[in-house]
């Protein structure tokens, strides 16, 4: 079968690759020639653990390859996907849909026979109708349907995620389009991973509502993690102790520095404002987005505490600044709002992230970049453990303390506690939702 993938970011890439090993003969196209030049020498624009090994093989075995040239990608191909961006558009909250119509519209002029169209971007409820509307229009001649595919990975564990998903969503319109998604599909089939087939309009709305209710039980932590510092408890312990019921289960319940990334703030305002749009309001995705916005502020009014009320001429070490571990992704990351909060009041920022640095500069400015975390937390006033990558999981705190101008620890992962820190030489440390000391 020959697919063709339009946008090669986290999604477009990692989908193409994965297709590609299932055996399907995959063209990967994209806009940015940057991108594409890099892709043909064999180099992965993105930070992805995994990727590189397996799309090497797939390019060798000759299933994969990549083009800026749409036309030459979707001669032939039984299914074109369309994963490319759908951030959040300027000023009202809505997804911008800027980047599928006009990739829907490239695909309508380019396309010779019959052809699925599949949106794999997250997109409002009805965008798949509007896609068909477009295709239809630019091309009347064309015989084609469409088809809902939403993505589930995680950035960090996306090819796992691929080959191994919980579930796969498939929106279609008839059996016909329905043939062709499950022979795309069929590896996975025949290995019992479980395949939801419904409509349109079902398919667009699990993707918004699955990523509105993780965020939820996120924002629901990291609340009550809040609450737990003003009454003593421990929201390792209660997270734990809720987790342990299967109705709730225990992903998703870790409190920290509130939520970000390339997906949740821009899905969960997209669905708030699709319920204003159809008079049905989204009440609790709305608090959560506020709920969030007051995590992060929360956060800096922790790190100030910890800096006696100013960050005036102090110097701060920060390690990890993308939005999660094993990405370079920085999209909405939490460390976008505490640090420029941390600059603007006049401290000396210094930054360590195993992979943040390259799309890191351009949006921290005024910070300076460090390889090494005991380099970068000499002499510094406040050590902020943000970002919970394993490299930061098990430092020699009492090297650190002992190396630091005045040993504070703001530890926002809740990766040691206060006894650690105290015995490793620290003079006052803040967690989430746990008592510290100062
Ligand atoms: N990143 C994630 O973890 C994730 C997970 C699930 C779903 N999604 C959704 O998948 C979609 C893509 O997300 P992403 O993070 O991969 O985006 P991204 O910004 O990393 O990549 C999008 C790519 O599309 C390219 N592009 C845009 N218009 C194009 C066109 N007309 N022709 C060819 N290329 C074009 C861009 O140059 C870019 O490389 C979004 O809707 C997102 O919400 C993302």
């Amino acid at each position: 079968m020959k697919i063709a993938m339009i946008g090669t970011g986290y999604v477009g890439l990692v989908s193409g690759v994965c297709f590609s090993d299932f055996g399907h003969n995959v063209v990967c196209v994209d806009k940015d020639p940057r991108k594409i030049e890099k892709l043909e020498r064999g180099e992965v624009p993105i930070y992805e653990p995994g990727l590189d090994a397996l799309m090497a093989k797939n390019v060798e075995a000759g299933r994969l390859s990549f083009t800026l040239d749409l036309a030459t990608a979707i001669d032939g191909a039984q299914a074109v996907f369309i994963a490319v961006g759908t951030p959040t558009r300027r000023g009202d909250g809505h997804a911008d849909l800027t980047y599928v119509m006009a990739a829907a519209e490239e695909i309508a002029k380019a396309a010779k026979e019959y052809v699925v169209v599949v949106t794999k971007s997250t997109v409002p409820v009805g965008t798949n109708r509007k896609v068909r509307d477009v295709v239809a229009a630019a091309n009347p001649q064309l015989d084609f349907d469409v088809a809902s595919n939403p993505e589930f990975l995680r950035e960090g564990a996306a090819i796992d995620d691929f080959m191994k998903p919980d579930r796969v969503v498939v929106g279609v319109e008839n059996d016909r389009a329905a043939q062709v998604m499950s022979e795309i599909y069929r590896p996975l089939y025949l290995r019992d991973f479980p395949i939801v087939t419904t409509d349109l309009e079902s398919a667009e709305m699990i993707k918004y509502a699955a990523n509105a209710f993780l965020a939820t039980k996120i924002t629901f932590i990291n609340e009550i993690a809040a609450l737990c510092e003003k009454v003593g408890a421990d929201v390792k312990q209660v997270s734990k102790g809720m987790g342990m019921d299967n109705r709730i289960g225990n992903k998703f319940l870790h409190a920290g520095p509130g939520y970000g990334g390339s997906c949740f703030p821009k899905d969960t305002k997209a669905l708030a404002r699709i319920g204003q749009e159809y008079a049905s309001p989204m009440h609790i995705t709305e608090a959560v987005i506020a709920v969030n916005e007051d995590t992060k502020r929360r956060m800096i009014g922790k790190l100030q505490d910890l800096c006696d009320g100013s960050f005036n001429g102090k110097t701060i070490t920060v390690l990890g600044v993308t939005f999660k571990p094993n990405t370079d992704d920085m999209r909405d990351a939490p460390s976008l709002t505490i640090v420029p909060a941390l600059v603007g009041g006049g401290a000396k920022v210094r930054v360590c992230d195993p992979q943040g640095q390259h799309e890191g500069e351009a949006l921290l400015p005024g910070v300076q970049w460090y390889d090494d975390p005991y380099e970068a937390a000499s002499e510094s006033d406040l050590l902020v453990l943000l970002t919970e990558w394993n490299e930061f999981r098990a430092l020699d705190l009492d090297q650190i303390a002992g190396s630091m101008a005045r040993p504070a620890m703001a530890d926002l992962r809740n990766i040691y506690n206060a006894s650690v820190a105290r015995n490793a030489g620290f003079v006052a440390y803040e967690s989430v939702g746990r008592v510290g000391f100062a």
